[in-house]
């Protein structure tokens, strides 16, 4: 008789047999290799994988980065620990352990991934000509538009509501425990609106929806929700699912011991990763407060007019611009000259710095990104970005620290010296960015 045996041996009369957690139970657990989530798993991780390959090395480090690119890693991890691993045949036998898988899904799979930039990453799996073409349905197709819509805060806070409730819900749960394709739905409810959620919390596209302020009270607002239902499986008096009736005592627990694990598990786990986002939230929204002060500081330092003025120069550069659109061609070379700067170093900085993976560029033949606006005729436009007055000094200042300025918004600081923002910055202002011609 082998050492184990003659523990479980000795244990055995303390706990009555039947209760006895891994009595042979564990057999019955099976990992779940069904094709199709194999299928799934291993194309996120190819996509992922050859579009950081295509991306130049330069732009991987800097848009990536080892941490995200773990992060995307341990979020793999993860989708595969709840839904191939024996977790998810256990959680047909337990509440708990179906609550467990749930948390791994929606609160460390989802964020991991979101944080680590996929739909980027993606994007550069394809070929030139299929991102032209997702490009042009993404603009002229209306895409952009449904995202958009469906990404409104609002929405996701509500979709993000109803399903939480709906699945907790006695019926649909059972539902879902006794049909398979139901149950997959569940999850997958489950998934996307916590991909949703995510993403408007951690990195949304392009700039943020919501002001730091707004994401504490959207975080906080369904967390508070997520808590409630917590405490009240943890706190009823009876168990409210049937599904798991028969199967609990085999793992030692009543069905009403198990619904109350499975509350604390999404009360407290739960709870802590809310509160510990909503920390983060705060220290940030302090951090960009300050940011923004120095920011207007710096700016009234460099530019005494006021606004009313500024807005007003503004005006009548448009104005101009107008005026002078017939003679644009010949008025295009006298921009802005930037001392000391070398235009024609322009194209090769743009490729080493991975411009040319976001911003399509006259006279750059592989600047064909569409992550960001063309920067064709940068000379006459108003603004940069929107917010800062287009000139010189401030243009360098955005190619160096456009996250300083934006805070969150898709293009990454790329780490450009001062020389080199200079050069660059004199390139988008010369002729021959303007008409791409040598
Ligand atoms: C990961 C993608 C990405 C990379 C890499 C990137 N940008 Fe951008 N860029 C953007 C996005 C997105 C915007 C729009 C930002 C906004 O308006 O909030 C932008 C805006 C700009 C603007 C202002 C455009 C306008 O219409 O006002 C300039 C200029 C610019 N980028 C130049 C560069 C240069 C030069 C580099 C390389 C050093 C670079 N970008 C690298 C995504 C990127």
């Amino acid at each position: 008789m082998s050492v184990t045996a003659a523990a479980q041996e000795l244990a055995r009369p303390a706990v009555d047999a039947v209760a006895m957690p891994g009595s042979g139970r564990l057999v019955d657990l099976p990992w779940n290799w069904e094709i199709w989530l194999l299928v799934c798993l291993g194309l996120a991780v190819f996509g992922y994988a050859y579009g950081l390959h295509r991306l130049n090395a330069h732009a991987r480090s800097r848009i990536f980065g080892v941490l995200r690119m773990t992060s995307f890693a341990a979020g793999i991890i993860t989708l595969f620990v709840a839904l191939i691993s024996p977790l998810d045949a256990l959680d047909d036998q337990l509440f708990s352990a179906h609550m467990v898988q749930h948390l791994l899904l929606m609160m460390v799979a989802a964020p991991l991934l979101v944080w680590g930039r996929p739909a980027m990453a993606f994007l550069w799996a394809f070929p030139i000509s299929t991102r032209r073409i997702i490009g042009r349905l993404w603009v002229g197709g209306g895409l952009h538009r449904g995202v958009h819509a469906l990404m409104s805060p609002l929405v996701v806070w509500l979709l993000c509501s109803m399903v939480l409730w709906f699945w907790h819900l006695p019926g649909p749960y059972g539902w879902a425990l006794a049909n398979e394709g139901v149950h997959t739905l569940e999850h997958f409810c489950f998934f996307i609106t916590a991909l949703m959620f995510w993403s408007l919390v951690i990195e949304p596209f392009g700039r943020r929806r919501l002001d730091y302020g707004s994401t504490l009270i959207f975080v906080a607002t369904l967390g508070v929700q997520n808590g409630l239902l917590g405490a009240l499986l943890t706190l009823a008096g009876h168990p409210f699912y049937s599904a798991h009736a028969d199967t609990t005592a085999a793992w030692g627990l009543t069905a009403l011991e198990d619904q109350q694990l499975a509350g604390i598990i999404m009360w407290i786990p739960a709870s802590v990763i809310h509160l510990s986002c909503l920390g983060i939230l705060f220290v940030l929204w302090m951090n960009n407060a300050e940011r923004e002060a120095r920011l207007i500081l710096s700016a009234r330092a460099h530019a005494p007019s006021s606004l009313v003025l500024q807005r007003y120069a503004t005006v009548v550069a448009i104005a101009m611009t107008f005026a002078l659109s017939g003679c644009e061609r010949h008025a295009a070379a006298s921009y802005w000259a930037i001392s000391g700067a070398h235009a024609d170093r322009g194209p090769a900085l743009i490729e080493e710095y991975g411009c040319a993976a976001c911003h399509t560029v006259a006279g750059v033949a592989t600047a064909r990104g569409l992550v960001g606006p063309p920067l064709a005729q940068f000379g006459h436009r108003a603004y940069i970005a929107g917010v800062l007055s287009n000139n010189p000094d401030n243009l360098v200042k955005w190619l160096r620290f456009p996250q300083s300025i934006i805070p969150g918004n898709a293009m990454p600081n790329t780490g450009l010296t001062d020389q080199d923002a200079r050069d660059l910055a004199a390139y988008l202002y010369s002729d021959r960015a303007e008409t791409g011609e040598k």
